[in-house]
């Protein structure tokens, strides 16, 4: 499992978001059919991000850098990780993601269906990941049909067949990281070499560290960066005015229509922590030693914050929690952020309008996927 693993309440097949609209009014703190408590309310989620003392994320057996790790030694990783994805380190790779940009869309068809999350956003986080990280174009068929059966699998909720497929994803990131360790000063001058060459307490990272970080930066990230693709063409397409305004609008407040779009439907759901001591959270008391869900796209539209369909992307940036919050907040926010609004104006430019299909309405995710599992588009 990685971070980026998508969540859920039930796998009972509903519309996640409407569900947990349903729930949190009544029900802050809900039990899943996992026996673990869903935080539903954004004060409750907030509080349990920032209170990494009670909440700890030490919540799997595998080793998860740096999501996975507590107090210093999550401070050590977490530095190595911010090197790479601070301003200065990305903004060489923007021509990159425009040029990727601009490769997909040039090639899209028009006036025939496309589904959005798969054949665009699926196909631009691939091949912006890879231009960032140095990884051969040849990964690219399979990074995406790997990204297909780790969702079919999520969604199957078969451990087995997660586990294998965890398995196969270290694989292909082992058939990277192992020519650069072996080429030494040789090994190509990209990020996945910088990141080998990286040093946590004067030694090198370990094999399974690199694989545990390059995992966490890419595995979970790229089905994120599709649903959020999904999610936002979705909810732009027949509102010409919006997508007018992202398309001329400076950077900073097409930024902020996405992360309010993605406030709405916030489609990476949830994170968990486990507890380590009593704790008395939403009214409720939950035990130590309990696993806790924050449910990040149920906090994001809690009418006790947001006046919940009101679209505001000023007003409303300062409680948003698509991104996370306290030490763990995501440090790949920056990416995420520029590479969806380079991915939507490289589109908007290009194309005249983009239409929902009538008789193919956009099929939402069913838990423990949230946005939507296929969005039908035409452009013209
Ligand atoms: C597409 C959009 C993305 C969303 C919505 C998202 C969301 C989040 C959230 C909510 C967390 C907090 C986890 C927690 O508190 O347990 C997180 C953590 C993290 N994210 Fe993202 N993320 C995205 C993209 C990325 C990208 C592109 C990268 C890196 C390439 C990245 C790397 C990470 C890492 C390493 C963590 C763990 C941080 C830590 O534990 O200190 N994320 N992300």
């Amino acid at each position: 499992m990685t971070d980026h693993m998508p969540d859920d309440l039930s796998a009972a097949g509903r519309d996640l978001r409407a569900y947990t609209d349903e729930l949190r009014p009544r029900h802050p703190v809900v039990r899943n059919s996992m026996g673990e408590w869903v935080l539903l309310r954004h004060e409750d989620v907030l509080a349990a991000a920032l209170d990494h003392q009670r909440f700890s994320s030490q919540v799997s057996r595998f080793l998860q850098v740096p999501n996975g790790l507590d107090g210093e030694e999550h401070t050590r990783f977490r530095e190595v990780i911010e090197r790479h994805l601070s301003h200065d380190a990305l903004e060489p790779f923007i021509p990159a993601f425009k040029r990727v940009a601009s490769q997909l869309v040039a090639a899209l068809p028009r006036g025939v269906v496309l589904d959005a999350v798969n054949d665009i956003g699926a196909v631009f986080a691939v091949r912006a990941q890879c231009a960032w990280l140095g990884w051969p174009a040849e990964l690219e068929p399979r990074l995406l049909a790997w990204m297909k059966e780790n969702h079919a699998a999520t969604r199957s909720g078969d451990s087995a067949w997660t586990a294998d497929v965890a398995e196969q994803f270290d694989e292909i990131i082992r058939s990277v990281i192992q020519p650069r360790r072996e080429a030494g000063d040789d090994a190509p001058d990209d990020l996945t070499t910088k990141l080998c060459r990286e040093t946590v307490n004067g030694r090198q990272l370990t094999e399974a560290e690199l694989v545990s970080i390059l995992r966490n930066w890419t595995g979970g990230d790229l089905g994120s960066i599709a649903l959020c693709v999904g999610v936002l063409l979705a909810h732009i397409a027949g509102q010409p005015d919006l997508a007018e305004k992202i398309r001329t609008a400076p950077d900073s407040e097409a930024e902020a229509i996405i992360d309010e779009v993605l406030r709405l439907d916030d489609p990476f759901v949830s994170n968990r922590r486990v507890t380590t001591c009593p704790v008395h959270i939403g009214g409720r008391d939950i035990p130590s030693g309990a696993r806790v869900k924050l449910n990040w796209t149920s906090a994001n539209r809690d009418e006790a914050v947001f006046d919940n369909n009101r679209f505001d992307p000023q007003g409303n940036a300062g409680n948003n929690l698509v991104y996370g919050a306290g030490k763990h907040v995501c440090p790949g926010r920056l990416l995420a952020t520029w590479e969806l609004r380079i991915a939507l104006q490289t589109l908007l430019a290009s194309v005249r309008t983009i239409e929902l299909v009538s008789d193919q309405p956009p099929e939402r995710e069913v838990a423990p996927v949230g946005g939507y599992h296929r969005v039908p588009v035409v452009l013209t």
